[in-house]
Parts: structure tokens; sequence; C-alpha cells
């Protein structure tokens, strides 16, 4: 089945942002299609960002859909705190969750989109049954904790079997991919069939970001395969 328009949609991932300056670089970052939000409790990964407060400003201070990706303890918890902040949609981790089901429907219910992660050493197939009540499935290409690490291709041939499943049933499920994401390696991801393209250091580490967007959306396009 061919895939109609499929839209690329590129998430800069505020992670290697100023954080003294967060207004500036969210307004740098203005022809993104989401902004990235990554919250780390320092005890599911190693490291520690930030939280409610500044989500909820960050959703009141942007015009982009706020995409909050979420790698701390107890997301059946606290995902739904995150959705009142303004989120536009929240990401929970495999290895976290423990009622992946009943979290994506409160979210839903809340008016906010679910997303599953999983990470480089989880499988993808255990959410196939489940895979109709997420709207993304994220597809970590670093161990989650910490921007500008090195792309890890082996996770392609994870992404490329949940397109195939994606497709085959017809569903709208969005493909993200998070980690080490820049214009040399969008259209591997595309080619693999990823269409959300989170990007931290390639966008914020570049001399002019939204030029970064719009290439690594130019090089993800000409690539993607459906
Ligand atoms: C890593 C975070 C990413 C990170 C990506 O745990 O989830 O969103 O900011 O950074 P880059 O694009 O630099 O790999
Ligand atoms: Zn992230």
């Amino acid at each position: 089945m061919k895939a109609m328009t499929t839209q690329i949609q590129i998430a800069p991932s505020i992670l290697s942002a100023d954080f003294c300056n967060l207004e500036r670089d969210l307004k740098a970052i203005a022809n993104a299609d989401l902004v990235h939000v990554d919250v780390m409790d320092h005890h599911f990964v190693p490291n520690l960002t930030l939280g409610e407060p500044i989500v909820k400003r960050i959703c009141e201070v942007t015009d982009l859909p706020v995409d909050v990706h979420l790698m701390i303890e107890d997301p059946d918890r606290w995902a739904p705190e995150f959705a009142k902040c303004g989120a536009y949609s929240v990401t929970f981790h495999m290895g976290a969750v423990h009622a992946p089901v009943r979290l994506a429907r409160q979210l839903h219910d809340m008016g906010v989109k679910a997303c599953f992660a999983v990470r480089p050493a989880e499988p993808v197939e255990p959410i196939f049954d489940i895979l109709d009540e997420f709207d993304m499935i994220l597809i970590m290409t670093v161990e989650p904790g910490f921007g500008g690490q090195k792309f890890l291709d082996n996770q392609m041939a994870k992404v490329r079997r949940l397109r195939d499943e994606i497709t085959r049933r017809g569903l709208g499920t969005k493909i993200q991919v998070d980690g080490g994401v820049s214009p040399k390696t969008a259209h591997i991801v595309a080619e693999a069939g990823a269409d959300v393209l989170v990007a931290g250091s390639a966008v914020y580490g570049a001399e002019d970001p939204a030029q970064a967007i719009d290439d690594i959306r130019d090089k993800a396009a000409a690539a993607f395969r459906a």
C-alpha cells in the first residue's frame, strides 16, 4: 500500500538549547513542526533536566506543538501532569510504564496524543497488539539520557518492521526517531520509514538552526519510503 503524501516532521530537541535563553532559542526554530522537550529524572536515565513548571512556560511561550519525551520513572503517575501543562503529545517508555493502554486512553481523554518509546535493546513487536492505542511510536536511536551521541544505525531494522506493520494494517501511527539525527543521517531514518525526526545538537549546534531544520526535512523527504 502506498502511503498518501506522508509529511516529514522535524522536532528540534531543546536539550541542546541555551536554558537561560529558551524563549530566544524557541523563536529560532519557528519553521519546525514540533518542539521536543526531554524530561529526565536522574533515575530512569542518569541525567536530570526539567519539570512541569518549565514545560508549562514553554507551552505558553511557543506557537509550536510541544512534544514531551518523558524519560522518568512512574509515567503512569506523572504523564497526565505533563499533559495538563499544555503538551501536544506525551511520550513514555516501555521500560518505565506499568499500564500503557490505560495511560494512553487517559491522555486521549485529556485531548493529548500518546506515544510509546522503546530503547535500543527493547523490541518493538510487543507493542503490535496495542499499536492502535498510540499516535506515535518512538524508536530511540541512542541510549536515552544525553544529547550529542552517535546515531545507532542498528535500529533501522526495527523501524522497518514497524513501518511494515503500520502499512499492512493501514494505520496512521507516526514513527519518531530520536538521537543522532542530522542532515547526514536523515536519509537513513526516512528510508527505513521514520516520519518524525528529533534533532538536538544538529539543530542547536548549527550556525543557523532554521536552515538545519530545512536541511534535515529536505533530506528526509527525498528518501522517505512508505
Ligand atoms: C536523548 C534525548 C534526545 C536528545 C537528542 O536521550 O531523548 O531528544 O536531545 O539529541 P541529539 O539530536 O543531539 O542526539
Ligand atoms: Zn528525546
